[in-house]
C-alpha cells in the first residue's frame, strides 16, 4: 500500500489520514474509527484492514518519514485490494453507500468551521 491510496473505498479515507488519527487520538479501538470520516461504516470491507493497522500501530508506531516503507512491510497487497473489494460487494457481504451519502458525510466531516475535521 502507499500512504495515499484508499484504505476506506466507501468513504474515500486514505491511509495515510487513517494512521494520523490513530497517532493523534492515540485509538486502542478500531471502533474508534469511525469518528475519522466514517472510515469502516459502509460496506465493511475495510474493518479487518482497520483492525490490523491498530493493531500493528501498536506494535510499532509509523514513523512519518518512512511511513511508505512501513505500510509496504506491512500491507503489501496494494493491487488486489480494490479487486478483492469488488468480488466482496458482488458476492453480496456488504452494501457501499450510494456516492451522494459517501460525499455529503465526508463534506459534512470537512465544511463545518464549527466543528474542526476529526481527522
Ligand atoms: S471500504 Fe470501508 S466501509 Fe466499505
Amino acid at each position: 500500500m502507499l500512504p495515499d491510496d484508499e484504505l476506506c473505498l466507501c468513504f474515500h479515507v486514505t491511509w495515510r489520514k487513517v494512521i494520523n488519527y490513530i497517532r493523534v487520538h492515540k485509538v486502542r479501538v478500531p471502533s474508534q474509527l469511525s469518528e475519522c470520516q466514517n472510515a469502516g461504516t459502509g460496506c465493511g470491507w475495510c474493518r479487518p484492514s482497520l483492525r490490523r493497522l491498530v493493531e500493528k500501530m501498536q506494535e510499532s508506531e509509523a514513523d512519518p518519514s518512512q511511513l511508505e516503507s512501513w505500510l509496504a512491510e506491512r500491507f503489501p497487497n496494494r493491487t488486489k485490494y480494490h479487486s478483492a473489494r469488488a468480488k466482496y460487494i458482488a458476492d453480496g457481504h456488504g452494501t457501499p453507500p450510494s456516492d451522494s451519502d459517501s460525499n455529503a458525510k465526508y463534506e459534512n466531516k470537512n465544511s463545518s468551521e464549527d466543528n474542526p475535521p476529526s481527522c
